[in-house]
């Protein structure tokens, strides 16, 4: 009875210690995976791998899983390499050289899910806790499309590609064409990355942005357009990308047209009140050819705090 007691009472003790003491680790069923794995356990020991796999081994080494595994699983198992390719016994005493790819978790033949899984394991908060259902997961990418993590190939994350513009440039190519036009974020320039708008893992906002909604997500770093203001203009509340192409354009400031012909999708110039300098109408033509296009009268097209800035020409 006093045993079962201190069981219980070391089980309950367990429970609240484990997740504390390690980081949360999932256990996942490797024979889900792959069958041949039923009866396998762990080697927990890289030295016999090392005939076979040390070119895998060395440069495992560098990366920042090693460090971190350290930690986790003891410095008696340097790589561990079974965190990723399950319990490898088989693995070890297969002879037949052409059936050992049989006996591990390759990456080479399983599901989509069924990486991200072995991934989740360790994964599942930070920045991939909105994964699950997000636009990638459902579309079948894969942690593996845009990180590498046996051998070290970024300066940091571990990405497929040297950066992390390149890893979305893999598939997202009319993004690269965009990024190219005169007006653009700064991404060529190394002063912000997609990541600075969008959340690859997935969030709860539309289009995998940071934010709730667009004008949350540029508000973050363009804090002067964000408002309330005394008077506001309805569509820059309502979304900065009615006007803006986030993506590059080539016309100035990453507008989707040129004034006045952005302007005048919402805005008829035919009844446009006669000018303060010149007495007559402004219309389209005139406003482009003298080179005056409506901001240049408009200018405080966000909103405007001035009391007389009714019209945001102040
Ligand atoms: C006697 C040589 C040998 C030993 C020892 C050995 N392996 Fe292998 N391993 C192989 C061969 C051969 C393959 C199949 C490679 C292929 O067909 O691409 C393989 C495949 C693998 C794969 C899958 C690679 C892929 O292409 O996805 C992993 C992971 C792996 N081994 C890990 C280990 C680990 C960890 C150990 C130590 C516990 C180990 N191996 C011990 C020979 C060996
Ligand atoms: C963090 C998870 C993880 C750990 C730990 C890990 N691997 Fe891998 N391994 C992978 C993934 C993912 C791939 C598939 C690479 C790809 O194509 O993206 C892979 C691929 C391989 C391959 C095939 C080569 C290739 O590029 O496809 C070998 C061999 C291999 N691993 C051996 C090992 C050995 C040996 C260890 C221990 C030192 C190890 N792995 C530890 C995740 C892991
Ligand atoms: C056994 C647990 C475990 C598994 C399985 C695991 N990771 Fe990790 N991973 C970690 C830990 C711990 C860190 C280090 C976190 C830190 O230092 O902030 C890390 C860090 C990373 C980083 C950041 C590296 C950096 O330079 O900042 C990436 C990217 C990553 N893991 C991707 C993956 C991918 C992809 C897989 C599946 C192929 C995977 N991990 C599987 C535990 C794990
Ligand atoms: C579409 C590409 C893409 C996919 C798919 C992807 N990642 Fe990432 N991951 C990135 C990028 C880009 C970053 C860098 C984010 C940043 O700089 O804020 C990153 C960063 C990370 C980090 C480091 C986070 C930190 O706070 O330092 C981890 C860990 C990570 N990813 C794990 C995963 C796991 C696990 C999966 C699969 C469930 C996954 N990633 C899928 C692109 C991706
Ligand atoms: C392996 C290919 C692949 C890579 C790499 C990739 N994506 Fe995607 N991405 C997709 C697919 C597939 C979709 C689904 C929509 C589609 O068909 O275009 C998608 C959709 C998106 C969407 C739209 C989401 C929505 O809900 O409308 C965004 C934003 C996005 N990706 C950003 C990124 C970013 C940022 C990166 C780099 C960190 C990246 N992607 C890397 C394949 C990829
Ligand atoms: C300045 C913020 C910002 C940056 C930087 C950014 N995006 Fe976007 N992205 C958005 C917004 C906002 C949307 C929502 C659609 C819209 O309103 O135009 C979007 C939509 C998308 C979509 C889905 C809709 C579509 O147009 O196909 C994809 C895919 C995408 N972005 C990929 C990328 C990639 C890849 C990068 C990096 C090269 C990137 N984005 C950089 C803000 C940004
Ligand atoms: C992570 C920070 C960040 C986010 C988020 C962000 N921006 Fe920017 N934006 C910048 C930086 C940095 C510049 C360059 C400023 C400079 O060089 O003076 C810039 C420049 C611009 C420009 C001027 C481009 C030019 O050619 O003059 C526009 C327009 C713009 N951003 C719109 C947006 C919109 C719309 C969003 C939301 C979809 C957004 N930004 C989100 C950082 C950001
Ligand atoms: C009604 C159309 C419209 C909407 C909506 C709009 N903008 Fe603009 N934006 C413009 C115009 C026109 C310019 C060019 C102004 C100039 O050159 O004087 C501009 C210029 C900019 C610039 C670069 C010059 C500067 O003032 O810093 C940034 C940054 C910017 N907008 C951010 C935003 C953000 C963030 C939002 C959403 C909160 C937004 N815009 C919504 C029309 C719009
Ligand atoms: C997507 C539609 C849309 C676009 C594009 C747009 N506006 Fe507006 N604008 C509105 C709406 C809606 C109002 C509010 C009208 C109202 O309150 O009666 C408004 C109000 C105004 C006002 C104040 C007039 C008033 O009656 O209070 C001015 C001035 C103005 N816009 C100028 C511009 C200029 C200049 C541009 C181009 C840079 C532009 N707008 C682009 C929809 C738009
Ligand atoms: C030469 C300067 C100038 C230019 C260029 C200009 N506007 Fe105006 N706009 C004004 C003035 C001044 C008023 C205010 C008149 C008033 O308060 O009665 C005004 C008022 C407006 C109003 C409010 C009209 C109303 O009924 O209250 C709108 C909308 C508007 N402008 C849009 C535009 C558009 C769109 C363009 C470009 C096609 C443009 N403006 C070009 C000076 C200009």
């Amino acid at each position: 009875m006093l045993k079962v007691l201190l069981n219980v009472f070391l089980l309950v003790l367990f429970s609240f210690l484990l997740p504390t003491e390690s980081p949360a680790f999932k256990q996942i069923d490797w024979a889900s995976i792959n069958p041949s794995l039923k009866s396998a356990i762990p080697v927990n020991d890289t030295t016999e791998c090392l005939d076979c796999h040390d070119d895998y081994i060395e440069s495992f080494e560098k990366t920042k899983h090693a460090k971190a595994y350290r930690a986790i699983f003891g410095w008696s198992t340097p790589a561990s390499c079974e965190a990723c390719h399950g319990p490898l016994s088989n693995h070890l005493k297969e002879k037949d050289l052409d059936k050992k790819l049989d006996s591990v978790v390759s990456f080479k033949n399983i599901s989509p899910e069924a990486k991200n899984s072995i991934c989740m394991q360790c994964h599942e908060k930070g920045q991939s806790r909105n994964w699950m259902g997000s636009t990638h997961e459902s579309a079948g990418v894969s942690c593996t499309n845009c990180h590498y993590v046996m051998t070290k190939r970024s300066k940091s994350k571990l990405f497929i590609k040297g950066d992390s513009i390149k890893v979305c440039f893999q598939c997202h190519r009319d993004k690269r064409a965009k990024m190219e036009r005169a007006s653009h974020m700064p991404l060529r320039e190394g002063k912000m990355s997609c990541t600075g708008c969008h959340n690859p893992h997935g969030s709860f906002g539309p289009n995998l942005l940071q934010k709730a909604t667009v004008n949350e997500t540029c508000s973050d770093c363009h804090q002067d357009k964000r408002g309330p203001m005394l008077w506001e203009h309805a569509p820059v509340r309502e979304n900065c990308s009615t006007c803006h192409d986030p993506h590059g354009s080539n016309f100035q400031s990453m507008l989707k047209r040129k004034p006045p012909y952005l302007c005048q999708q919402c805005h008829m110039d035919s009844f446009h009140p006669s000018s303060v300098y010149d007495g007559t109408q402004i219309n389209a033509r005139e406003a482009e050819i003298v080179g005056k296009s409506c901001i240049n009268c408009h200018s405080m097209i966000h909103g405007s705090n001035h009391p007389s800035g009714a019209r945001f020409q102040r």
